[in-house]
């Protein structure tokens, strides 16, 4: 092996067929096949038609992968692969053909945790990580804010969210107001029309007595829920909705409680740095006000450009490279897909 080692990394987690390269901490490929236009017309991922979709994307993203890295499989090191958590079917996609490939290769397999893999692909772009980070991640599937202490085996999560994940208040809230799925990128464009003080909505678990339980957990159920009430109102009123700025006085009280609670975990942890990932990082406002309170806290920001922040093989392949470097044990062949896998269990 030289040096660097050069690693596979698959991430069929969801609704993207991600299968990426790296060496070390250098990106070569990442090619990304979404299904995403097969859910629209649902509102959501089906969980059988993402599965599918995997099955017929995989071979394809692996071979244009290795294409674009211009590099043959046989040269791999390691091969790692999501395990959990995500859609159980969809997951075993990528599982069973990373083990495909490990067993033909005769190289290790890494099954990796998805959130971990979130945080390890900022090592791409900005290089190692600092030791201990505390992380923000917000898609459509997650809210979580982890203590990182190594990203390969000691990740503890400070909080979640207790409902609806930020970016499935996007996609619900962006329904309401006729914008289409996925919602977070429309609403973000529409609000740059609108005024975010128009509507001032609440902040889920930011009153005085949830900071004793839920001091670092996020809910988005009652936001999303107090945007249908305001809009239903108005429409019985027989009055247009002003959407632009429904969805900047929205964006807004989401992006509040996010960087609030983020910035708040920094100081209680001691931590002085934050890093953010997942789809919902790509939003403009959230960018903004995170860098702005991040500023005035003495906090140093990270923040991935937003190809990576959204499901990718990169970041899968950015943990694996990691798990070698750091002599991590391989698994086992028998390695399951856990759609629930806890956070706590980096590698599996
Ligand atoms: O990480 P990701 O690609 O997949 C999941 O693991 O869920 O995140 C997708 C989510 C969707 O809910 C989408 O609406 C949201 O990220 N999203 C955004 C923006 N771009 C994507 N939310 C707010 N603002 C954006 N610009
Ligand atoms: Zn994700």
């Amino acid at each position: 092996m030289a040096d660097e080692p050069l690693v596979l990394g698959i991430e069929t987690s969801c609704d993207e067929t991600g299968v990426g390269i790296v060496r070390g901490q250098t990106l070569l490929a990442d090619a990304v096949a979404s299904s995403l236009s097969e859910h629209a017309r649902f509102g959501g991922v089906v969980p059988e038609v993402a599965s599918r979709a995997h099955l017929e994307a995989m071979v394809p993203a692996l071979e244009r992968s290795a294409r674009e890295a211009g590099v043959r499989l046989n040269d791999l090191d390691a091969v790692a692969v999501t395990s959990g958590p995500g859609l159980a079917g969809a997951l075993l996609v990528g599982v069973a053909s990373a083990k495909a490939l490990a067993l033909g290769l005769g190289r290790p397999l890494y099954g990796v945790n998805h959130l971990a893999a979130h945080v390890a692909v900022d090592t791409l772009e900005h290089g190692p990580l600092p030791q201990p980070c505390l992380a923000l991640l917000v898609s459509g599937g997650h809210s979580s804010l982890l203590l990182v202490e190594d990203v390969t085996g000691r990740v503890t999560p400070l909080g979640a969210t207790i409902d609806d994940a930020a970016g499935e208040a996007f996609d619900k809230v962006a329904r309401l107001l006729g914008l289409p799925f996925p919602g977070g990128p429309y609403i973000d464009r529409a609000a740059k029309e609108g005024d975010a003080a128009f509507v001032v909505f609440p902040r889920g678990l930011t009153g005085p007595r949830d900071l004793q339980r839920h001091r670092f957990d996020f809910s988005f159920s009652g936001l999303k829920t107090a945007v249908a009430r305001w809009v239903e109102t108005r429409e019985r009123d027989g009055e247009p909705v002003p959407v632009a700025d429904v969805a900047a006085s929205f964006q807004e009280a989401v992006c509040d409680v996010l960087s609030r609670k983020a910035v708040d975990a920094c100081r209680t942890h001691g931590v002085t740095d934050l890093l953010v990932g997942g789809g919902v990082a790509a939003n403009s406002r959230l960018r903004a006000m995170v860098a702005e309170r991040c500023a005035a806290a003495g906090i140093r920001l990270r923040v991935p450009r937003p190809s990576l922040c959204t499901d990718n093989g990169a970041m899968v392949a950015a943990l694996g490279a990691e798990m070698v470097v750091r002599g991590r044990t391989p698994s086992r062949l028998d390695l399951p897909a856990d759609s629930s896998l806890p956070v706590t269990s980096v590698a599996v």
